[in-house]
């Protein structure tokens, strides 16, 4: 496997007895995730997707992303939380750093840029202002299709798509993943005729990136979809199969829920890739939307090192004891940087000339997992193997799988987020819109 568990630096913190009680919970928590006997149980189309997913919708992804490619110079993705996270962490990880700053000729791909998770008229402007006179496609992810960031955003995108390409032109840029069946942004796509994607009904936004929601906006980079999903489809192999022992999605799971009965209320992803910061963020979500709930659950946050060492180590490592880390190493580095010799040795770095910073990475790595553990906080170790496709989902579906049994091992739903709608509610208030006027004053008065 691409991707592994490794507690082994966390063992001086784990009660043997205690973990092994978690790990037959995890185990019975599993079989209600595989057996639908649990709350939410409509929603684990996910569990499947890899080995049991549409091919033919799957081939017209891989068409559109191609004629994307061809033309256009810009792909805006548009979306929010689900139908956002999961295409912007694939493709700053399995891509150069600086996409978008690369030629064409380089990328093969268009820039692509993420509108519509914000509700920033300034983000929107600029934005505007980068395209120019570019040739550009739009696609726009939204479930509902009433979503208010990307509902906002694409009326903007669609607008100016039908100045420049006519509404017949830009019809054949404007790609829609939504509903199969219903809701506002399926039924504009219908009657605008625009290449339509399905967010599946079974598959809650926080875990469809494997459906159409990431993979158009991936493929359209020209990563490998078919590697990814191969991916995904090994571990999940694992994750069913292999014994809770030697299960590392069950393993983590059983980790961080004894951590989390143990008093620990946060759990801290830590990456020493710059790339890596969206997956954090997909991440983030996936725990956050997932366990928080009923008053329970370990707070998901992300760091990324060595960056933020310069920041919140000292909070790691001396503050309040609240957390644990889960460090995600990227083994394999897919490009080197060799330390020079210097003559003068101002800064003293000629000790390591010669040397690749990845190996110098991996030393502060190595050297913090040692200090935080000195200083009381546990490290648990996800290591990948490398920046492929493949490796991403295989992470995907380790983090998925593990998220589910951990749902269900503290007692929530982990497929349900009841908790969304109330600042909804008052902001539609405030706004006025119509059906919410008879909130308008009172929310105001409350300000
Ligand atoms: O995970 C979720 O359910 C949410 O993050 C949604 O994906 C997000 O709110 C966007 O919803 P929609 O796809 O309906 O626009």
């Amino acid at each position: 496997m691409k991707v592994r568990f490794d507690y082994s630096k966390a063992k001086e913190f784990i009660d043997e007895k205690a973990l092994e009680a978690m790990k037959k919970r995890a185990e019975a928590a599993k079989k209600v995730l595989l057996d639908g006997s649990g709350a939410g149980a409509d929603f684990r189309g996910w569990i499947d997707l890899p080995v049991d997913y549409d091919k033919e919708e799957f081939a017209r992804i891989e068409k559109a992303a191609a004629k994307i490619r061809e033309d256009s110079d810009v792909l805006f993705v548009i979306g929010i939380g689900g139908s956002y996270l999961g295409a912007r962490a694939a493709n700053e990880f399995l891509n150069h750093n600086f996409y978008n700053k690369l030629s064409k000729e380089e990328r093969k791909a268009p820039e692509i840029y993420y509108a519509g998770n914000s509700i920033s008229g300034t983000y929107l402007a600029e934005l505007l202002e980068i395209l120019g006179d570019r040739d550009f496609s739009v696609n726009v992810i939204s479930k509902s299709g009433t979503t208010t960031e990307p509902a906002i955003a694409f009326r903007v995108f669609k607008e100016l798509a039908e100045k420049k390409y006519g509404k017949e032109g830009a019809a054949k840029r404007i790609y829609a993943t939504t509903d199969k069946a219903r809701g506002a942004l399926k039924t504009l796509a219908d009657g605008e005729g625009y290449e339509c994607f399905v967010v599946p009904d079974d598959v809650g936004g926080r875990y469809s990136v494997l459906t159409a929601v990431g993979l158009l906006p991936i493929a359209a980079t020209g990563a490998d979809i078919r590697g990814l999903m191969k991916g995904a489809a090994d571990m999940r192999e694992h994750c069913m199969n292999a014994p809770v022992d030697e299960n590392d999605a069950m393993l983590y799971a059983a980790c961080r829920d004894l951590f989390y009965e143990n008093g620990k209320g946060v759990e801290i992803l830590v990456n020493y890739e710059p790339n890596f910061h969206y997956v954090s963020e997909w991440w983030k979500q996936l725990y956050g939307e997932s366990e928080g709930k009923d008053h329970k659950s370990l707070f998901p946050a992300a760091v990324d090192f060595t960056t933020d060492l310069h920041s919140m180590g000292q909070f790691i490592q001396q503050g309040t004891p609240l957390h644990f880390e889960t460090v995600v190493d990227v083994e394999e580095s897919r490009k080197c940087v060799v330390v020079g010799s210097d003559e003068s040795n101002l800064d003293g770095l000629n000790y390591l000339a010669g040397r690749d910073m990845n190996y110098v990475n991996h030393c502060a790595m190595n050297g913090t997992i040692l200090a935080h553990k000195e200083g009381g906080v546990p490290n648990l170790v996800v290591r990948v193997k490398d920046q492929s496709a493949e490796a991403l989902g295989q992470l995907f579906y380790f983090f998925e799988f593990a998220c589910g049994v951990s749902g269900y091992t503290v007692g929530i739903n982990p497929f349900d987020q009841p908790g969304v709608e109330l600042y909804k509610r008052n902001m539609f208030g405030l706004l006025g819109k119509p059906g919410y006027e008879s909130l308008t004053e009172d929310l105001r008065k409350r300000l």
